[in-house]
């Protein structure tokens, strides 16, 4: 087989991790964030990352040839809890797509595996999605999308919805490629979150929190987890862990919480959040970061093993 992956939009390297289990290998990546590319430089110690805005990349002189264009390309613009101005964001960030498509035209990759925010179907009564199903397309492209959900697709205990964009240059690979089947969830929040053992103090919710009472009176359960939302406290279905986000990474009460074994409060850990995207364990979270950056490089990566499932179905097809 012997593909090889140029990653973009690279953060710390989750769909990266999911395609290189799957035996397939990254030989470049771009993030312009330092401290995800910190993250990402730990872990994939061979790969060429240049850490700059994907808008300044010569596509000519500073990506080498790549089979597979790897992309979760930003979904702020397109998602709900955003603004809501897809390609027309402005910031520009709705348009980075278009870096993509530049990318795509000089390199002319063979297969594209791009990832983002289920309601890029939706956004604009599915404007945004029918010009990029149709730039595509145009590209020379047949385009597979399909939304699949974590807990159903990864065997991982996170509501996480996302559509997966899987395109091939090939007729004959698009006509065999078909998205992985729902899977049985097997694995629970415990084997994910230490509820046993005791963590570092900074936690751990306590009566100084001006919200304990409330936190108290709603936390019941110990195979669940909640959320602070403000005024309430959020109870999500048991063992499953609400869509992780990138906000965890501002304020901290966005960390989803849990009552352990001893009846404490805590919020999860950094390591909790990367095992409930399906990070194995030798995944290495810098210590050189504070907690907040590596909150914030948890929620805004992928469930590996969903990926993984997908980027095998492709190595079937292309075989
Ligand atoms: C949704 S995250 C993708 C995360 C990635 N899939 C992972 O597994 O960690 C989008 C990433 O794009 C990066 N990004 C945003 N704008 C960028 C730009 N103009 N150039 C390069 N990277 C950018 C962000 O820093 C963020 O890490």
């Amino acid at each position: 087989m012997n593909l090889k992956c140029a990653s973009f939009f690279a953060g710390v390297g989750g769909i990266d991790k999911g395609f290189e289990k799957a035996g397939f290998e990254t030989i470049y990546a771009n993030e312009m964030d330092k401290n995800a590319s910190i993250t990402y430089k730990a872990n994939y110690k061979n790969v060429h990352l240049d850490v700059c805005d994907i808008r300044d990349l010569n596509e000519k002189k500073d990506i080498p040839a790549f089979d597979i264009m790897l992309a979760g390309f930003p979904c702020q613009a397109f998602s709900v809890a955003g603004y809501r101005q897809g390609f027309d964001d402005e910031k520009g960030r709705g348009n980075l797509f278009f870096e993509l498509v530049r990318i795509i035209k000089a390199k002319k990759p063979k297969i594209l595996f791009l990832e983002n925010v289920k309601n890029l179907v939706s956004h604009d009564d599915g404007k945004t999605f029918a010009i990029i199903s149709n730039t595509l397309e145009d590209l020379g492209y047949h385009v597979k999308p399909m939304v699949l959900n974590a807990s159903s697709y990864g065997n991982i205990p996170q509501t996480r919805e996302r559509i997966y964009i899987v395109c091939f240059k090939s007729v004959t690979q698009y006509r065999k490629f078909d998205f992985p089947k729902p899977i049985k969830l097997e694995m629970t929040l415990k084997s994910v979150i230490d509820f046993d053992t005791e963590q570092d103090q900074r936690y751990y919710y306590t009566e100084k929190c001006s919200f304990y009472n409330e936190l108290r009176d709603s936390m019941k359960s110990s195979d669940t987890c909640y959320q602070w939302r403000r005024v309430y406290v959020r109870e999500n279905k048991s063992n499953l862990c609400p869509t992780l986000t990138a906000n965890m990474g501002t304020g901290g009460h966005n960390v989803p919480l849990i009552l352990t074994h001893d009846d404490r409060i805590r919020k999860l850990t950094p390591r909790e959040c990367f095992n409930l995207q399906g990070f194995p364990d030798d995944f290495i979270l810098p210590e050189t970061l504070c907690n907040g950056a590596l909150y914030k490089q948890a929620g805004n990566s992928v469930v590996v093993s969903v990926i993984e499932r997908i980027a095998n179905e492709i190595k079937k097809a292309i075989e």
